[in-house]
């Protein structure tokens, strides 16, 4: 008796994957488990999983990922401060391993020996599966039928067609759109070329800033250390309060990136995101920690937001870094709960006030009003004796480093 190999597949319900379970099965010899995360793509989850079925698949799971998505992946990268090269929120990138971790659960409960994905041999996102199942599982085979079917589309069109594949009715498009609640992404088409402007057809997320109200919209976020809680005072689970702020920046314009990245694996590519509650979340949980860290914590986290970033990028969530950095955010986000005032308009959001209960921030030590003032002056003539005691011991015995003369400038002079 030989025993049924199964295979636990990311099923999308698109053309690739659709593909991928007549082709796991004919090439391979497995039997396919499909498995559907909704992560917040607004797809019909239940239509996809039928779809699934009808395609052959032995079961097909469906899961709703979306609170812990953006409790346990977007929350703390939030916490983190962590865009990829400054620009991008991730939302792809932090996907990636909770599908994963989805894929590798339903495999241990089907005794599957392997997952398989629809990414292709060119982008981030087929390290960031096959990194993070070897992370999670070692033991468990990665199958990648994208990356190894020579079949470009209408190959695969023809593939569907030959076996009574059912191919999703989307109409042709020359945009590659992946989308979930953090975030959504278009690349490829016109936007190959860097120098062109974006049509306004790749939006879909944010109004034309140049025709958004102009009066703009004023919106307060509550923090509990680092996380957001609060949307204009009312409480809400994460993925509510994204799902109605990417609404409300979204209607502002705010939210669009447009940027030219470096790929893990070696491309630069043209993308162009749209993330409104993420930029919203991201300015306004900055501007709690200027007021409620301390300078050294407030700029070495900015240093190690990037690391974050890029071990999200690479897929390298499960690795020991991101927990020994999230230790250090963790107790970095211990004051940082409050509140904060947005100003969104016209595709730019503002931060116009910002309140804590932990702030650092003293009007009687910021004032210039000197009756108010309890900064001791006097004390300044001390500190800085001291904090330039180096410089000037090193300038008298060395000489000055910096001064090679008198600049070169034209100088006038009035004398009385
Ligand atoms: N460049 C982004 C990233 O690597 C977005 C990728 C979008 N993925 C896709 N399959 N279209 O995270």
């Amino acid at each position: 008796m030989t025993r049924t190999r199964r295979c636990v597949l990311a099923y999308s319900g698109g053309l690739d994957t659709s593909v991928s379970i007549r082709w796991l099965q004919e090439e391979l010899g497995y039997e396919v488990v499909t498995c559907t995360a909704d992560i917040g793509e607004a797809k019909d989850v239940d239509e996809v999983t039928e779809r699934a079925l009808r395609n052959g698949a032995a079961a097909a799971y469906a899961v709703d990922a979306r609170r812990l998505f953006v409790e346990e992946f977007c929350f703390p990268t939030l916490a983190a401060s962590a865009m990829y090269e400054g620009a991008y929120p991730l939302a792809t990138a932090l996907a990636r391993p909770l599908i994963a971790k989805i894929l590798v659960d339903v495999a241990r409960d089907e005794g599957a020996e392997a997952v398989a994905h629809g990414c292709t041999g060119k982008g981030n996102d087929q390290v960031r599966f096959d990194v993070a199942t070897a992370a999670l599982a070692p033991d468990l085979q990665v199958v990648a039928p994208v990356r190894d079917w020579e079949m470009g589309r209408p190959q695969e069109i023809d593939y569907a067609r030959e076996h009574g594949i059912e191919i999703p009715v989307t109409q042709e498009s020359p945009y590659s759109v992946d989308a979930n609640i953090w975030g959504r992404s278009i690349e490829a088409g016109p936007l190959e070329d860097p120098w062109r402007e974006p049509p306004a057809e790749v939006y879909a997320w944010t109004a034309d800033p140049a025709t958004a109200p102009g009066d703009g919209g004023l919106l307060s976020l509550t923090f509990e250390h680092g996380v957001p809680v609060a949307l204009d005072g009312e409480r809400l689970a994460g993925d509510l309060l994204v799902t109605r702020l990417n609404a409300l920046a979204g209607a502002h314009g705010v939210g669009r990136i447009d940027h030219l990245e470096n790929r893990l694996v070696g491309i630069k590519s043209r993308e162009i995101y749209e993330a409104p509650a993420a930029i919203v979340l991201h300015a306004a949980h900055t501007a709690l920690e200027t007021l409620t860290l301390g300078r050294d914590v407030f700029q070495l986290k900015r240093q190690l937001a990037d690391d974050w970033a890029r071990l999200v990028y690479d897929g390298l969530w499960f690795g020991q870094l991101r927990s020994a950095l999230a230790a250090f955010v963790a107790v970095t986000q211990e004051p940082v709960s409050g509140e904060v005032r947005v100003r969104l308009r016209r595709g730019t959001v503002a931060v116009v006030g910002r309140r804590a209960p932990g702030s650092l921030y003293r009007e009687e030590l910021a004032t210039y009003d000197r009756r108010q003032d309890v900064f001791d002056h006097s004390a300044a003539r001390g500190f800085i004796e001291l904090f330039g005691l180096p410089l000037r011991t090193q300038a008298r015995i060395q000489g000055a480093l910096e001064d090679t003369g008198p600049l070169p400038l034209e100088r006038r002079v009035k004398r009385r």
